[in-house]
Order: structure tokens, then sequence, then C-alpha cells
């Protein structure tokens, strides 16, 4: 595949910051989001609890929280997105309460909220847990020490909106560092909250009265700009990913370069190049500024093609290896043993019909037919409509022979 690709607003950064404007009365104005089904879920979600929300544009979302007056995100919206947890934080906040399903079991591993719940209690709540669902309940948040277990991503958010307006200094110590949580709290410091420390393992916080709306463009999605990065190596091409950001994808880039891809930085855009079979190189996921469990699927499949063996240990999620079985189907050699996978790289991958379980491992399974010989059938590919937004588009005027049946 030859030709440029552009990766747009981060669905994991535009999930959140939507879901920030909870925080104020005042309008608020978000731009770069991706037209992804997550962001449609956020969408309802938003209304549901009494927000107006317009696009009148595209990537472009006008948010005026000014009327909710209510504060339950149902099951049915939790279940189909794990991240409608995040108003939990945001709605007590602002309100002094919020009942929020708790998300149950997820493709890729149990995935608790406990971490979420002990650093909102930290600030103050009182949370009662019954019938499925989380509720919390305050007269003022006030600010507190919370130390994570893990750097959770989620966790470190929930606990970031909240402080922004609880009363006093809140510290969240073994914060998660991804870019992610640097745009939530960027986007926070322009709606007036005070926050030091983001994208280090400390933020500070000292809590506010009140915040402001704001104007934010959303950060570029790291993950997408991977994958097209990835599907320009499993090709043999020379791509270009506008967006991609180098300082966000070093491990990725550090693991490209080793398997013998070429690339360089061109201004706001990483070009990749690559002739020949890729080197096995072996990957363990880490959470930021570790290679990303969301690449891990990807890189796996270009690892299947790979001249030698390697080791891709997914250490964040406990059932992140889904996708195995399915490439094992189009002829790759994987033996998976806990939490590792031994791929042993082979000469061509064969077409096949393939089911997708979640949306990196769907996307994995399109890369892998790309460069797959005969033609690759992906079932349940609405996993990959949750954060790819027009991929197939994208990928044809890169060349490749992709198209989605209408079912
Ligand atoms: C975010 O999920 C992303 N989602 C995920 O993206 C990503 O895989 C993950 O971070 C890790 O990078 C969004 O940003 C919306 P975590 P999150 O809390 O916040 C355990 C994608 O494909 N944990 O950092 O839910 C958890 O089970 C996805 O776009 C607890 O035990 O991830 C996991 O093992 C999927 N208790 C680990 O921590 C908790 O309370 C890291 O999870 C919270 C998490």
């Amino acid at each position: 595949m030859t030709g440029d690709v552009r990766a747009g607003g981060a669905k994991n950064s535009a999930l959140p910051l939507m879901f920030a404007c909870l925080l104020t009365d005042e309008p608020c104005r978000l731009s770069g989001v991706p037209d992804v089904a997550d962001i449609r879920t956020a969408v309802r979600l938003l209304e549901k609890l009494g927000a107006r929300v317009e696009s009148p544009a595209a990537g472009e979302f006008l948010i005026d929280c000014s009327a909710v007056d209510q504060w339950e995100a149902p099951y049915e919206l939790v279940r189909t997105m794990r991240a409608s947890f995040l108003v939990l934080g945001p709605l007590l906040a602002r309100f002094g309460r919020a009942r929020v399903s708790a998300p149950g079991g997820c493709a890729i591993g149990s995935r608790p909220v406990d971490m979420h719940i002990a650093a909102i209690s930290r600030l103050g709540a009182e949370i009662v847990q019954d019938h499925g669902y989380v509720e919390a309940l305050s007269d003022g948040l006030r600010g507190g020490h919370v130390i994570l277990p893990m750097p959770s991503v989620g966790a470190t958010e929930n606990a970031l909106m909240a402080a922004s307006l609880a009363a006093g200094a809140t510290r969240i110590e073994n914060a998660a560092r991804e870019p992610e949580i640097v745009d939530l709290a960027e986007a926070l410091a322009g709606m007036g909250a005070q926050i030091s420390g983001a994208g280090s393992s400390l933020i500070e916080i000292e809590g506010v009265g009140r915040l402001t709306g704001m104007n934010r463009e959303v950060v570029a999605d790291r993950i997408v700009a991977g994958t097209y990065l990835i599907a320009g190596a499993i090709s043999g091409g020379d791509v270009l990913v506008e967006g991609a950001r180098s300082e966000h994808l070093g491990s990725l880039l550090e693991a490209l370069e080793a398997a013998g891809c070429r690339l360089s930085e061109e201004k706001g855009a990483v070009r990749l190049a690559m002739d020949g079979p890729p080197r096995a190189v072996s990957v363990a996921t880490a959470p930021y500024p570790g290679f990303p469990t969301d690449l891990q699927a990807q890189f796996m499949a270009l690892m299947c093609l790979a001249d030698g063996t390697s080791n891709i240990d997914e250490r964040i999620f406990e059932n992140r290896f889904m996708h195995v079985q399915e490439l094992v189907r189009m002829g790759a050699s994987i033996r998976s043993a806990g939490r590792r996978a031994i791929v042993t790289g082979q000469r061509a991958l064969s077409g096949a019909p393939v089911m997708a379980t979640d949306l990196r491992a769907s996307v994995c399974l399109l890369l892998a037919g790309l460069a797959a010989e005969g033609t690759t059938e992906v079932l349940r590919v609405y996993h990959l409509d949750r954060g790819y937004e027009h991929i197939e588009a994208k990928l044809a005027a890169l060349g490749a022979d992709v198209r989605r049946e209408k079912m």
C-alpha cells in the first residue's frame, strides 16, 4: 500500500472530554472528534442526562450541560461502552450524586472498576453498590490522597475530573501517563482547573469552585496512527500517516524499526517504508510509555509474517488474545500460554472467514487479510466501527482491495 492517510482525533481522548463537559453549566465546543460508534454512544448518554448536543460540522460538537437533570447512566449504555463509567466523577462533583451501572465483564478481561470507586471514595463520596449499580453521594467533595494500585487510565480520569471541583488539594499517585490524560488535564485547565503533573505519575489538583466552558481540539489518535503504520509495514508499502505524533508512539516506532521498517518524521506526520519480510521482534505491553495493549493485536499480525520467532506478552488485560485462534485459521503459527503468545513467522497467510471479537482484534484481522493470499472475510465488523472512522475508504485510498458487505 502506498500513499497518505490521516489519523483523526483520538476516541479515547474525545470520550473523557465529552464527559468533562458535565462539570460546567457553560457551553463547550470540541473539534476533531472522530466519527465512530463510541462517540454516538457518548452523545446518547449525555442527552439522556439532559445535555444538549449538536454537531454543526464534521468532527465538531457543541455540548451544553446547563440543563442536566438526570444522574443515572443506565446498564444499556454502560454495557455498550464501558467508558460511560467516566460520568461518575463529573456528575458527582457537580451535582453531588451519580448512579452508574457497573460495567460487568468484557471480551478482553474482567476489567473491574474498583480503583475508580476507591479513588472517588478518597474524595469523600459515599458509595453504595446494589442492583448492579454504583451510586455515589456527597454533600461536597473534598480533596484527598489517591494512590492507584496500578496506573489505570479510567480511574485517573475519573479522579482528575472529580478532584477539579473538590474543595482543597488532591494528589493522585501512580497516575496513568497516557497522552489522553494530558489532553484531559489541559482541557480541564482551560476550564479553570488547577492541575499540575499530568503526564507524570504524580498529578496534583487544587480544587476550584466552578469551571467554565471549553473550546478544544482532540489530540490525534496514536492507536489509529500506529495501526496505519503497521498496515504499511505488513503490506511492504510506503505510507505517510498524517497526524501521527512520534513522541506519542515511541515504543511502537522502536519495535517497527527493529523489525526493519524505515521510519522518518515529517511535519505532523510519520512515514514508514518497508521492503521484504519483517524481522521478528518481541514486545510486552505496559502502561504508557510502554508498548500499548491497544496495538498488541495489530503488531502480532505483523509478526505472523516475520522472519523468526517473537514473544508477545500481554500484561495489561488477562484475556486479550482472542485474535490468536483467528490468525491461526489464516495459517499463522502461534502458541499462546497464559499471557504470552509465541509467534513463529510464516512466508504467507491464507485468506479465510474470521470472526472479530473486539475493536483491536478486528483491525488485526483486517491487517492480516491485507497481507494474506486470497480473500479474507471479517465477520462482526461492528467492533471495528467503535474506533476506526471510514477505515475501508482510507485503506482503499492506499491501494488495498477492501470493501464492506452490506448485511
Ligand atoms: C483505557 O481503558 C482505554 N479505553 C482502553 O482502550 C485501553 O486498552 C486501556 O485504557 C489501557 O491502555 C479508554 O480510554 C476509553 P485501565 P481503561 O483502567 O481505562 C485494571 C480500546 O481498544 N483495572 O487503564 O478501562 C483493568 O482490568 C481500549 O480503545 C482494575 O483492575 O483501562 C486492566 O487490567 C480497550 N480496576 C488495567 O487495570 C479498575 O478499577 C488497566 O485498565 C480499573 C482498571
